[in-house]
């Protein structure tokens, strides 16, 4: 979570900073800031540092009147973890006499025990923040060492925990110094000068050949180059990263927000994460991951570890691994997995799932079952990311940079990926045969034109459906097998880009307990696609009913019995059971952020949430 962005060159550092901020926006928009380098009249250097509450776009009209002469700044978009959102406590921190100013993404861990000894030693601390810490041991360290880049070296020695670091001093004017562990920083050489971020969206403008920071490297950047170094200072050679989105990416392109375009690139995506993933044998190619037929073979159970979304597509997956491999599969939330002791053996196979790729809990699940003894497949969008470094293999979810909050199309990019996966256990344990996996593979390539059916079609209704909810004080979301799982994630996105309370269940759990809540006009949205369990859903449903639930129902075309007892019905194509997951997440989303903008919601950037989640 937070952004960090620093640039030093030829060109106006406040409006790249700016730019970058708004692009890194999606980690963290409590509040944000810059410190810029100034000449004064004595031509001495010095450092302007301001900050605001709230997002970007007020930073940006702050900075409007202050003139364009700086070249060397760093900037910062916070979501707060030691101290509430405030202007004392938004980045950037400076040292006692303010000649240093450090922008960080992470946690220190031992903030409390360094503060106290630096506020002994004479620091004065002026905001709550863990980060603070990083400005008054750099400025102790230059203080003996006069070189900013030794002084971060040093400072990092004593600190405990994650950070992406980038700090300024005002005795070495056009100097940006950089370190990382467990965040991640990306940086560039542009042709008007040198980059660094948390994210490579922040300086694609620039270049597309960047280098992804490991932990304990440190990079020095000057208007004129950028040198690498190791925790011992030692000049390194870091590999180049070549990016191949550009940045119309990152642009809304035309859409009133990005959460409705990224719905919208859906088709797209199912469509590039199979792309060259069948042989013209019927054999499914997924070398990445790292093993052998006979390695896949012996895996006799499979943990599926993800957090939020990313959870829920694991719990599809559990679905297909176990009815197509017949291995058993549980799926865990990252942050239980990592402080149980499971079961884990050298046939274990653990598949991380992670859109950013940096998601604290799940990193952490991997370092614990990579030491237990499993092999880890990872299963992320982001390249180069910690959980693609991390796995012993990992599958790229193509979804391209995805910007909202809420996970749609990176959600999408998963459950395909999960059902490759499936897929290649089943026929590596025979009990699929080729010519199965053939069939099924390109009915799940099927779905890309069935959710472009759906977006074209079903505006009018998901409209209805969303009037009816807007003003409820709470939902339910039911289902059975493939709809309950997808139930869960379609609460979840109302939830968070609504505000709107909503719980999911199975829904023949409903008669235990959650059918108390049913009164006269409660939303209850149904997954009652044609499954084998069809039926049963639509019985669970008559009980809501008589109830005087309002029934929103997601169902297959042609389904005209459904209208029975749905005040609102939502048409999807027929396709597998299977593949239901893919097509009803769909209307599920679309939903979600119908009711948001309704109720006049941010849907890109929900209140009190960040799409990368670095902290436990
Ligand atoms: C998704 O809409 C959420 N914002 C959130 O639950 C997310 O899926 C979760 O934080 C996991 O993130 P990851 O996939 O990047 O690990």
């Amino acid at each position: 979570m937070c952004g960090i962005v620093g640039y030093t060159g030829s060109d106006t550092a406040k409006d790249i900073l700016i730019t970058g901020l708004k692009r890194l926006e999606y980690r963290g928009y409590d509040s944000a800031g810059v410190a810029l380098e100034r000449t004064d009249s004595d031509g001495a250097t010095q450092l302007d540092i301001v900050r605001r509450v709230g997002k970007v776009v007020g930073l940006e009209s702050e900075l409007a009147n202050m003139d364009d002469a700086s070249t060397c700044g760093i900037g910062h978009t916070r979501w707060a973890t030691h101290g509430r959102p405030s202007q004392a406590n938004a980045h950037p921190h400076a040292s006692c006499d303010g000649r240093i100013a450090v922008v960080h993404n992470g946690i220190i861990e031992n903030f409390a025990e360094l503060r106290d000894e630096l506020e002994q030693r004479g620091h004065t601390f002026r905001s709550q923040t863990d980060t603070e810490v990083f400005a008054h041991l750099i400025e102790e360290a230059y203080a003996q060492e006069h070189d900013l880049m030794a002084a971060v070296r040093e400072a990092c020695t004593h600190v405990v925990g994650a950070y992406g670091l980038a700090a300024v001093c005002a005795d070495e004017p056009g100097v940006i110094a950089v370190a990382r562990k467990d965040n991640p920083i990306v940086i560039g050489r542009g042709e008007r000068g040198s980059y660094v971020a948390s994210d490579v969206i922040a300086l694609i403008d620039a270049t597309r050949d960047v280098v992804v920071l490991e932990d304990g490297q440190f990079a020095r950047l000057t208007p004129e180059g950028i040198e690498y170094t190791d925790a011992a200072g030692k000049t390194i050679q870091p590999d180049i990263t070549h990016i191949d989105w550009d940045i119309d990416m990152a642009e809304k392109g035309g859409y009133p927000d990005f959460m409705l375009k990224e719905i919208c690139e859906q088709p797209r995506v199912v469509r590039d994460t199979l792309v060259g993933r069948l042989s013209p044998y019927g054999e499914l190619d997924i070398d990445e991951l790292g093993l052998t037929f006979e390695e896949l073979n012996l895996i006799d159970r499979v943990y599926v570890i993800a957090c939020g979304t990313s959870y829920h597509a694991g719990l599809i997956a559990k679905n297909l691994i176990e009815s197509w491999a017949r291995i058993p599969c549980e799926v865990e939330a990252a942050s239980e997995f990592r402080y149980r002791n499971p079961i884990i053996t050298p046939s274990t196979l653990v598949v991380a799932v992670s859109q950013s790729g940096e998601t604290a809990d799940t990193l952490a699940a991997i370092r614990d079952a990579r030491i237990k003894g499993a092999k880890v497949f990872g299963i992320t969008n982001v390249v180069g990311s910690p959980v693609a470094r991390e796995s012993d293999g990992v599958i790229y979810t193509k979804a391209n940079k995805e910007i909202a909050v809420a996970s749609t199309k990176s959600f999408i990019g998963q459950i395909v990926s999960l059902t490759l996966l499936a897929l290649l256990l089943g026929q590596v344990k025979g009990k699929l045969t080729t010519g199965q996996v053939r069939m099924l593979f390109h009915e799940l390539g099927d779905t890309a034109a069935q959710i472009q059916h759906i977006l074209d079609t079903q505006g009018p209704a998901i409209h209805e459906a969303a009037l009816a909810c807007k003003d409820a004080p709470s939902a339910l979301f039911v289902g059975r097998g493939m709809g309950a799982a997808i139930s869960y994630e379609g609460a979840l996105k109302l939830k968070e880009v609504s505000y709107l309370h909503a719980e999911a269940y199975a829904a023949g759990e409903m008669k235990h307990g959650p059918i108390a809540l049913i009164d006269p006009g409660f939303p209850v949205i149904a997954v009652t696609t044609k499954s084998p369990t069809y039926d049963k859903t639509v019985s669970n449903l008559k009980e809501c009913e008589a109830r005087g639930a309002k029934i929103i129902a997601i169902a297959t075309e042609g389904d005209e019995d459904i209208k029975q007892i749905a005040d609102y019905v939502i048409y999807i194509p027929l396709v597998r059971d299977a593949f239901s997951a893919i097509t009803a997440s769909v209307p599920l989303q679309l939903l979600a952020r119908e009711v948001a903008v309704m109720r006049g919601c941010d849907v890109d950037q929900p209140r009190n949430l960040a799409k990368s989640v670095t902290v436990e």
